[in-house]
Parts: structure tokens; sequence; C-alpha cells
């Protein structure tokens, strides 16, 4: 029988609300879970019951907040296989890369259980004596956190663990088609001893969701805002975060470009292509766009990444497969308008475009030369197993073409050529450059983060995300007994500016 699936808030199950069904998408007609969907109401609700939750939270000291991180890494990794059947299950990653994922959430925790016990303030020199400066890293108060389905479990993560580490209280709004999965993640959360209120899970669509946080923004129970989606959604979140003075973290899209120099390791380049393009079935925000190919290998590229894509499994996500079905029918769907973009001028490769045979949500994996700087599938993304090809013959064109599109999240460049790296990494728009890699697979301890349509410079991940989850305060504590004004009391030590050797 299908997982029944409801919100909760300060510990308290919704049980009312409008009944969604998240579906396994390599096998539609079986249901995963059976969701109520919450209202506005319920999400304003749950972000007061998270700031009524949030100041004992901060109370409790960084280093014991930072045990509760521990035992939440404990707990996913104790749990691994069984969250990674469920995402497997629920939206048809394959099981190696589930398994990644749910990897990548114990990393997270790793790196912030440690956090606790630094989240280090700093001691400055005043300009006057007896005076002494700090600054201290406050928690911003309620996040709240609004995440994807592609990566149901990492990326979430990447938010919950630095956000209740510094002692913020959250409200979650995972994907609804991937409920199960964030449930699951909820429930290990909760297991780790969080006291009620402080992490909340509310399922709710995209318009409930907007409409409760302009509730929630408007009554002062959040201060930050934490968005893994669209350009376009994103947009609409950071027009509303601005009316209220909020710069929210924004993760959005990518059309990642993959620079080929003719010095390149060709079957490198091939094998990261075909990873980085069609891994995920090209449904990572990292994913390749576009190969920027130099002319003098275009022909002999083609013919290994095409080759390696013809040869590549698709299928049941349980199986040794490159990748498995799309995330749901939302997005098969989407990804057949994208289909329609391809172009007479356009050489479409390896073979048949489209879904394949079967009721499962597979799709031919598709190579597109030709592409043009004008063409909608060089400029936009294109969330699904297709990737373009295009040439260059200068570097400045390689670099003008991969900033073209005006994303900024993913890149990557293959070559032997030291002064061709640091001159695309200095050129490219992006806030991620691979060398010799592929765009997707980024560690869990470097800033996350994109530019232009991929974002609004705000980074996740390692020690830069606690920039989004605390605000610096500054103190000064004179004891000299006495006003001692800055600027106006502060010592001089005359120079001589006249003196020359
Ligand atoms: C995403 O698609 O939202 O670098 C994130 C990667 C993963 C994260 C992708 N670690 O591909």
């Amino acid at each position: 029988m299908a997982r029944q699936i409801v919100s909760v808030v300060a510990g308290e199950k919704l049980s009312s609300g409008t009944p969604y069904e998240s579906v396994n998408p390599a096998r539609p007609a079986e249901t995963v879970a059976t969701v109520l969907l919450a209202g506005a109401d319920d999400f304003a609700g749950a972000c007061r019951a998270a700031a009524a939750a949030q100041r004992e939270w901060a109370r409790v000291p960084a280093p014991v907040r930072g045990r509760v991180i521990a035992s939440v890494g404990r707990l996913v990794e104790a749990n691994t296989e069984a969250l990674a059947r469920l995402v497997t299950e629920e939206i048809g990653k394959p099981y190696a890369e589930a398994l990644g994922e749910v990897r990548e959430i114990v990393d997270t925790c790793d790196f912030f259980l440690g956090e606790g016990r630094r989240l280090y303030g700093q001691t400055v020199p005043s300009e006057m004596p007896d005076k002494s400066l700090f600054t201290f890293r406050v928690p911003v108060g309620v996040a709240a956190v609004v995440t994807a389905g592609n990566f149901p479990v990492a990326v979430p993560s990447w938010y919950l663990v630095p956000a209740l580490l510094c002692g913020n209280a959250v409200v979650w709004k995972p994907a609804e088609y991937a409920a199960a999965s964030a449930h699951a993640l909820y429930r290990l959360f909760a297991a780790a001893g969080l006291p009620d209120g402080v992490l909340n899970i509310v399922f709710a669509d995209g318009g409930q969701t907007y409409e409760g946080l302009d509730r929630a923004l408007g009554e002062g129970t959040v201060q930050k805002v934490g968005f893994t989606g669209s350009s376009a959604v994103g947009r609409a979140v950071g027009e509303l975060c601005g009316r209220h003075l909020q710069s929210p973290c924004l993760e959005l899209g990518g059309k990642n470009p993959m620079v080929v120099m003719p010095d390149a390791d060709l079957d490198l380049a091939a094998e990261g292509a075909l990873f980085s393009g069609f891994g995920t079935a090209g449904q990572r925000c990292t994913s390749l766009g576009t190969v920027i190919v130099h002319e003098d290998v275009h022909d002999e590229f083609l013919r290994r990444f095409t080759a390696a894509v013809r040869d590549a499994k698709i299928g049941d996500p349980n199986g040794d497969v490159l990748y498995g079905p799309l995330l749901d029918h939302k997005f098969a769907e989407r990804y057949e308008e994208y289909l329609g973009w391809i172009q007479p001028h356009h050489t479409v490769l390896p073979g048949p475009v489209g879904r394949m045979e079967g009721e499962g949500l597979y799709y031919h994996p598709v190579v597109v030369d030709g592409v043009r700087p004008d063409d909608r599938l060089f400029l936009e993304e294109t969330f699904g197993p297709i990737v373009g090809v295009t040439t260059f013959s200068t570097l400045d064109e390689a670099i003008d073409l991969a900033n073209r599109p005006g994303y900024g999240l993913s890149s990557s460049i293959y070559t032997t050529d030291p002064k061709a790296v640091f001159r695309f990494r200095e050129g490219v728009s992006a806030g991620m450059v691979s060398v010799n890699n592929s765009t997707s697979g980024a560690e869990a301890h470097l800033p996350f983060g994109g530019n232009g349509k991929s974002g609004n410079g705000s980074r996740q991940s390692g020690m830069w995300v606690l920039d989004q989850f605390t605000r610096w305060q500054a103190m000064n504590w004179d004891y000299s007994g006495r006003l001692q004004k800055a600027q106006m009391d502060v010592a001089e030590i005359t120079p001589d500016l006249g003196f020359r050797i």
C-alpha cells in the first residue's frame, strides 16, 4: 500500500489538505506516496511555529547543536540503503547515484558537526586604548526552504544542516513529486532529537507556497528564504523577498558549457560529456548544456562522444544504467517542448529522439550538433537528456560562447595547457569551473552557486554558506571609564611627509 504523507508543524501532523500522488516514474501507474498538500495559511502558520521555537534553539550551545547534526549524519548513514532505494523509486535516479546523493548528506553533516565548535567570531583591535572590538555570528531567525526534487535529499541538506547548526528554525517545502524521500529525511532529522517546531515540513503546491511565504514575510516570521529551482520561479521569489528587504539564497538553473581545446584528451572529454550531459538524465542543475569544441577536433570528438552515447545503457534505475526515467510527468512534458526546439539546421545524433516504448518516462539520449548562438537550444536550459554541440576557433571565442546564455552555475574545460585553464577561469561567468572534469559532481565542501540567471551570487556549502544563515553583529566595549569618541579622540603620530632619502 502506498505511504500516506502529511505536513508536520511543531511536531503535529496536519491531517487535512488536497491529495496529491507521487508516482514512480519508471512505472507511473505505481503510487509511491499519497500526500496531503497544505494551503497558504498552513505555510504561514508553520513559519509562526518556527519563529516561536527558534529562540530556545538559538540558546542551545553551538557545540551541542553540532552534536545533533552529528546524530543526523549517523542516522542518515545507518539508513543509507533504505533512503537511496526510496529516492530511486520516487524520482528514478539510478541507485548508484542515489547512494552518492545520500553520501552527500553525510558529508555535509560531517563538515558542519565540527562547525558547531567553531562558528568563529573575531576580536578586532580598536583605534583607542582600553576598548575592545568583537564580531559575533548571529542566527538569522527562521529560514523558509523551498527545494526541487532532482536531488530530493542532498540539496535540501545543504540548507537544513547549516541553517539548524547556526541556530535557526526551518520551514521546509520540498517538491511534491519527491515527497516520500523528503518525508523520510525529515524523520531522520526528527529522530536526532530536534525540539518540536525547530524543523517543520510543509507539502504544498507552488501557488500556495508563494502566498504563504508572502504572508509570513509580511508577518516578520521568516528572515531567510532558500530556493532551489528554475530561474523563472527564482526571479519571482527574489522579487518577493526584495519587497521585504531580504536577500534570498537562490540556486537556479544552468546552461553549463564544456570547452574542448584542440590539445584535450578526447576520450576523457567524451567520457566527461557523457556523464555530465546524461547522468541523472540531464536533470541536474549542473548538467552539461553545450559542448563548445575546437573546430580541428570537432569531428573526432563527436565520433567518440556519440559512440559513447550509443553504447550507454538506459533503463531500470535499480540496474547498472547511465540514467533512468525523467523525474515526473511534468518534467517529461516540458522536456518534449524542448525537443521541439530542434531545427532543420541541426544534426541529431545518435538516432531516435523522444520517448522510448513502454510505460516508464524513459527518453532517448540526444546529441544536437551544429547549434548556433541564437538557437533556443543554445541559450536556454533544457532539463533532460539532450546536449548541444558547437565549434570555436580561438579561446576568446569559446569564452564568449560559454557566457552567452547568461547563466553562470558550472562550466568545464578540457585541455593540457595551463594558460588556457587560467584564461578560461578568469573569463567564464560561472561560479564553478572544472578542469578536465565534468560540469557536475561538485564536492560538498566547496562553495556552490551561480551568477546571472543561475542565482543572485549566494553560495551554499562549506564555510561560505554560514553567511547565508548568520548575520555579523559588531560589538565594541569601552572599559576606559570615559567617553572616547571614534575618529575624534584617536591618538595621532605625526610623520615628516616631506622626508626623502
Ligand atoms: C543540483 O542539481 O541542484 O554537482 C545540484 C552536482 C551535485 C549537485 C547538483 N553534487 O552535480
